[in-house]
């Protein structure tokens, strides 16, 4: 598992265009709630295209654990045979969510309102991020957990025997913490409200309405509100994972950053809660063609034909944060080789990712020698145009697979090649990374 193995260094050199189609693995959010929801549907739901990375296959071991049957059957097709809202057992030994706070924080969520007892942990990028966003609505239902100082894994968390629900306004705009909140609230009679200021990534609530439960989203004067129905039956369900906008980002970009580039990438989830990096790109000035969009169980998708282009920098619009909060760092690393400067204000969350990932992308990309201001909750780079990035380094990837990808993209149109000290991470997201990007023509060693 990513972070437990030895390290693995990769580089990245620059090369002639990148040609072809780049067929990335399923969405990442959307598999953890397949398989979570299927856990919690009396039972066998189906599953096609789940991202068989590290994290999700983590979340696919915390469901056998909890007592449901996970099985796969071909590559990205799993059966899991659930137990039903309130029906989980208490494992029978600790779990272990490697580097997956989407797993960790939703599955404490789906256990908070059983009455049982399960202790969490994770690798040492987990174990130092925050869980108090969670723990602290959970226990509103009357959940109790111990964790370490500062609300870090691991965490001994007991369900409330007898659940309340709750109305919870995220102090964060956090899919997590709104997803951990709604699971929590299955298995509590009554409604369960969440309240989020600034819209996120809906897929539990779209997910959620297709397993039967009721579920309401209202727009109003406070910001979103989403309204659950507690001890719902859920009904087991066949779903298509669309392929994932985040990890799609990296042969888009790096289309964007070698010169004559021609790539398509297929199939690729368009939910406007997720699209935002594709909207900055569009503003920045890249040739992007989204082609053939339709819906595909439930949810938007478009194949994208993307060609080199060079970029301007732009401030790219706050409000927008949420929907592309994932992409911030290959977006700093595209800024890198764009003219002129690219201000991303309101992105105080990318501190508490896998990294630090407004530190990270600052020093690696300083170390590449591009100028870079960051604060609390902004970074602005300093784009030296195309071709001028000078690279030749070696890049700490900090146990973070996006840190890690996006410096191996900049690594293609850098002068020198560029160094990342650890790969491993890049399969909890995005398994054959190296081998897709090689496919178009990429040179990656390592
Ligand atoms: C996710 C939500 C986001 C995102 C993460 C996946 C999800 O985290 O960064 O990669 O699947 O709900 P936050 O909820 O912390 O913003």
């Amino acid at each position: 598992m990513a972070g437990h193995g030895a390290a693995k260094p990769m580089r990245a050199e620059a090369g002639g265009p990148l040609r072809g189609s780049a067929e990335v693995p399923g969405d990442k959010s959307i598999s953890h709630r397949a398989l979570i929801l299927g856990a919690l549907a009396v039972g066998e739901t189906r599953i096609a295209g789940l991202l068989e990375g590290q994290d999700v296959l983590d979340t696919g071991k915390a469901m056998e654990a909890f007592g449901a049957e996970v099985e796969r059957t071909a590559p990205g097709a799993w059966r899991v045979s659930g137990v039903g809202v309130g029906g989980f057992h208490e494992p029978a030994n600790v779990i272990d969510h490697g580097n997956a706070g989407t797993g960790v924080r939703l599955v404490m969520g789906a256990m908070a309102t059983t009455d049982i007892t399960a202790t969490f942990t994770g690798d040492a990028s987990l174990r130092s991020r925050p869980m108090g966003r969670i723990t602290d609505p959970l226990a509103l239902f009357g959940a109790e957990a111990r964790g370490r100082r500062g609300g870090r894994l691991p965490i001994t968390l007991t369900g409330a025997a007898n659940p309340t629900p709750v109305t919870y306004t995220t102090p964060m705009p956090s899919a997590q913490v709104k997803s951990a909140v709604l699971l929590a609230g299955l298995n509590a009679p009554g409604e369960t409200v969440v309240i989020e200021k600034e819209a996120t990534r809906d897929h539990t609530e779209r997910m959620l309405a297709g397993f039967g439960a009721s579920v309401l989203t209202e727009e109003t004067a406070e910001g979103r509100v989403i309204t659950l129905r507690g001890q719902p039956e859920l009904r087991p369900q066949t779903i298509v994972v669309p392929r994932d906008p985040s990890s799609a980002a990296f042969p888009v970009a790096a289309a964007l950053l070698v010169e004559g580039s021609e790539v398509l990438v297929p199939g690729i989830g368009m939910n406007p809660t997720r699209a935002g990096f594709y909207d900055t790109l569009v503003d920045m000035g890249a040739d992007i063609a989204f082609e053939n969009r339709r819906l595909e169980g439930g949810e938007p998708v478009a194949d994208l034909r993307v060609r080199f282009r060079v970029l301007q920098g732009i401030e790219v619009p706050p409000e927008r944060a949420p929907a592309m909060i994932d992409e911030y760092p290959i977006l700093a690393a595209l800024a890198a080789t764009a003219e002129g400067a690219t201000v991303m204000r309101g992105i105080k969350e990318m501190r508490v990712k896998e990294s630090d990932r407004i530190d990270a992308m600052a020093r690696g990309l300083e170390s590449c020698g591009v100028g870079v201001e960051e604060g609390p909750d902004f970074m602005i780079v300093h784009g030296r145009g195309p071709g001028s990035v000078a690279g030749g380094v070696t890049v700490a990837s900090r146990l973070d697979h996006r840190i890690a990808m996006s410096f191996l993209c900049l690594g293609l149109a850098a002068k020198a090649p560029v160094t990342v000290d650890d790969g491993g991470p890049i399969a909890t997201s995005f398994p054959g990374f190296v081998e897709l990007m090689r496919g178009l023509g990429a040179t990656i060693h390592g």
